[in-house]
């Protein structure tokens, strides 16, 4: 990759600290717009499975101050009384809402204040340490700076989750989106040939998080992967079909699950006489059928693609669909002709929207609309090393959460590359998850 064409610069200090303030300026950005709200939507809990949003706000200024300030920065705490209600690990979500948080504009005033001091940091910080081969990984590539630019895009998937959640219309932005392609009543598939690839990120993606190492080389049998995700049309033939009524089709788990939680469709859909209709962020719409689903549970996702005659694809699966390169199209950052990121029209594109965003085998909106349910636990590479701290990945290994893929309409594209994995629990729903289906060769 030239100059030119890296998006971050690794090579040249003084171009990755430019780019690194328009990456923290474009995140505050977006977070101040989610939180543009009067003060009790803030403050308000709206699901249990949620914080109130001025908890997420005040959390990543703590993350960004803990980071950047303290770590790097090697200053004192600015506020050590708030470190404990902003903690994760600490405070579970549904006890948010009692702690003693920061009103709303203490917490803008908050963020401000740390943010000013994080750009010393980064102006002071001398530019050969951000060098590749620099000794401190806290500095190389400016890697602290990603990771808190990353968290905040997080937050920031999250806090949209949240408002989805509160019902409260007129936050999120309508936008235009381009159109897709007929696909016919039967999913096209595309063969992957069996073979060694490379998984997990290498040296080139110096922001990539500890789970997304090390690369390391796999060899997968040949398999069928769907071109496209599976859509809102597909699966309300699924639910049509009685799937939710056969349990041949379920994990035993999910089967349970599914009829103690009385789940009969996706999450936000109700019955509107013959069709279907759904609410997204306060407004009830006819459900598009030529959208991929969202708001499924991997029960849900795993139930459908048995029903189909197939199942999810582990995550080498997905990974290995993509290609070698950092995105299915190239090394290239996302432009807005391959996919469908950053909270763009606050909904997934039409299944086919984008076919400049292929990979080289010829699948499709990987990247962005919906992250993808996979059949895989999330579980350490080979040669998994924690950095920079436990509690971002290691704690969460094992047979507890399954693995997404490919980020949302609502991930930034900062956020999300081949390699990055996110990780839920299998009855989650609130999430922009959707699905495609895949199947052995034999
Ligand atoms: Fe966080």
């Amino acid at each position: 990759m030239t100059s030119a064409d890296d998006p971050y610069s690794w090579d040249d200090p003084h171009r990755l600290k430019e780019r690194i303030v328009t990456e923290l300026v474009t995140v505050r950005e977006r977070s101040l717009t989610y939180t543009d709200a009067d003060d009790d939507l803030l403050v308000r809990q709206h699901s249990p499975l949620m914080s109130p949003l001025v908890w997420d706000l005040a959390h990543v200024g703590n993350y960004e101050e803990l980071w950047v300030l303290r770590a790097v920065g090697g200053m004192a705490p600015l506020r050590p009384e708030i470190d404990d209600i902003y903690d994760a690990f600490k405070q579970p979500r549904r006890d948010r809402p009692t702690l003693p948080l920061l009103p709303p504009g203490e917490t803008r005033r908050y963020l401000c204040g740390v943010r000013g001091r994080v750009l010393d940091v980064l102006d002071g910080m001398d530019p050969e340490a951000m060098r590749l081969d620099g000794p401190d990984p806290l500095r190389v590539g400016g890697y602290v700076f990603g990771l808190v630019t990353q968290h905040e895009h997080q937050h920031d998937e999250t806090m949209l989750a949240t408002l989805q959640l509160s019902g409260h219309p007129g936050l999120v932005p309508e936008g235009g989106l381009p159109t897709g392609r007929s696909i016919g009543p039967v999913a096209p598939e595309i063969h992957i040939p069996g073979g060694i690839f490379t998984m997990g990120a290498g040296a080139a993606s110096p922001w990539a998080y500890d789970n997304e190492r090390v690369a390391h080389r796999r060899h997968l049998p040949g398999y069928w992967i769907d071109r496209y995700p599976v859509s809102n049309g597909a699966f309300a033939t699924f639910m049509a079909d009685g799937g939710y009524d056969d349990p041949r089709w379920w994990n035993p788990r999910g089967w349970e699950w599914m009829r103690r939680s009385g789940v009969r469709a996706p999450l936000f859909w109700a019955r509107d006489g013959d069709t279907w209709s759904r609410t997204r962020f306060g407004r009830v719409e006819p459900v598009p059928e030529d959208e991929p689903v969202q708001h499924v549970s991997w029960y849900e996702a795993d139930a459908y693609a048995c029903w189909a005659g197939k199942r999810l694809p582990t995550e080498a699966e997905w990974e290995k669909a993509c290609g070698g390169h950092a995105y299915p199209w190239g090394d290239r950052p996302p432009s807005v002709g391959q996919a469908n990121l950053g909270n763009r029209a606050a909904r997934p594109a039409p299944i086919g929207a984008f076919p400049r965003g292929a990979s080289p085998y010829g699948v499709e909106q990987l990247i962005g609309d919906v992250w993808e349910w996979t059949d895989s636990w999330f579980l350490p590479y080979p040669g998994y090393r924690s950095f920079p701290y436990s509690e971002y990945s290691e704690v969460f290994f094992g047979e507890s959460y399954r693995v997404l893929r490919g980020g949302s309409w609502a991930t930034h594209p900062t956020a999300v590359r081949r390699t990055f994995r996110n990780w839920d629990y299998p009855i989650r729903r609130q999430i922009f998850a959707g699905f495609r289906c895949a199947r052995s060769e034999v």
